[in-house]
């Protein structure tokens, strides 16, 4: 079903069924968070790892308070930033959210209203990014479209993501405040609000279950460069590298599509963008885009200093790593 219909889908989900959503990140594959069967459905849809624990999506700051203790800082922190793109992990208070297990729960408020209204109908909604695991998240409602009919129970139309990046996650749980994952909301608008630093978790040390997973992969190799070589400069690399492959019977000039600020060329693939925001906003589904047309060869170029680009050089990283 694919609706605009918040009260039916609000239903969907008290039965236990699993409903695609828009938020103002990235597009959700939610069920209702207090039923783990539900929940538990959502892995096997997306071939999600069973470690890998979801976001539980509020309507409110209240409702957060009642399944999770909220700590000073979280205050600080839902009051600047929620509703909005950033998750903070907190210890349960009960235990009737999936938590995949854990004593700790991710909480979001979303600043998507139809999302929100959703949420206010049925109850807290467990949900991680609308995507087969691995692959980059969607950000367009065709894509889910496409991915999931047939595997869901329902669509929700509404505004689609203006993001088009996950949230950052902050794990508040141990006493500390610790950047999980970099995301929409950049760390120094955070260390700005709190005026301390935020620490960077190291990745040799794994808290968050989902950062040891291959994560936005195409299928096509990815290169990261500080200037975009010309369409032919890159095709002759690649022409020559696979010719002496050995038992290589790939002679083909290789699919190239570039994204970046400047480019000396253009070819139909490639993706000019004016500054980081835009770049971040670009990317999945720059990178879908290249799965679509069987792109074989990507290159990257380097984001500007400044902001957003830990977030851009944290995806770019993750997705051109093998
Ligand atoms: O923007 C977003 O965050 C989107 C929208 C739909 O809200 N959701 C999303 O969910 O990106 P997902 O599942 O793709 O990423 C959630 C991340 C994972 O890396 C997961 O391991 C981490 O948050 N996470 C969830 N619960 C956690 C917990 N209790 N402790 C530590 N990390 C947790
Ligand atoms: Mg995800």
């Amino acid at each position: 079903m694919f609706t605009e219909s918040v009260e039916k889908l609000a239903s969907i989900l008290k039965n236990g069924g699993i409903v695609i959503f828009p938020t103002e990140t990235v597009y959700g594959i939610g069920a209702l968070a207090t039923n783990t069967d539900a929940c538990l459905k959502i892995y096997s849809i997306k071939n999600r790892p069973s470690d890998n624990p979801l976001i539980v999506h509020f309507a409110d700051k209240s409702e957060i308070e009642k399944y999770c203790e909220v700590s000073a800082i979280a205050k600080v922190l839902l009051d600047e930033f929620s509703p909005g793109p950033l998750t903070l992990v907190l210890k349960k208070k009960s235990d009737s959210l999936f938590s995949c297990g854990l004593s700790t729960v991710a909480v979001r408020i979303p600043d998507h209203a139809e999302a929100r209204k959703l949420i206010s109908l049925s109850g807290p909604i467990a949900a991680p990014s609308a995507n087969p695991s691995g692959k980059p998240s969607y950000t367009k409602m065709e894509d889910v479209l496409e991915e999931f009919s047939g595997k869901v129970d329902g669509f929700l139309k509404a505004t689609e993501p203006s993001y088009s990046m996950e949230s950052t996650v902050l794990d508040l749980s141990q006493g500390k405040v610790s950047l999980l994952r970099t995301g929409s909301i950049d760390r120094r608008m955070i260390e700005t609000r709190l005026g301390i630093q935020v620490k960077v978790h190291e990745s040799s040390e794994i808290i968050s279950p989902g950062m040891k997973y291959r994560h936005y992969a195409p299928n096509g190799k990815i290169f990261i460069s500080k200037i975009l070589p010309s369409v032919q400069a890159i095709q002759s690399k690649h022409y020559i590298v696979s010719n002496h492959l050995e038992n290589s019977m790939d002679k083909s000039i290789p699919k190239i599509a570039r994204i970046g600020f400047t480019m000396s060329d253009i070819s139909n693939f490639d993706k000019i963008v004016f500054h980081n925001l835009e770049y971040m906003k670009s990317l999945y589904k720059f990178l879908l885009d290249c799965d679509k047309a069987n792109i074989e060869i990507i290159y990257c170029q380097e984001p500007k200093d400044g902001e957003h680009a830990d977030t851009i050089w944290d995806r770019l990283r993750k997705a051109s790593s093998a």
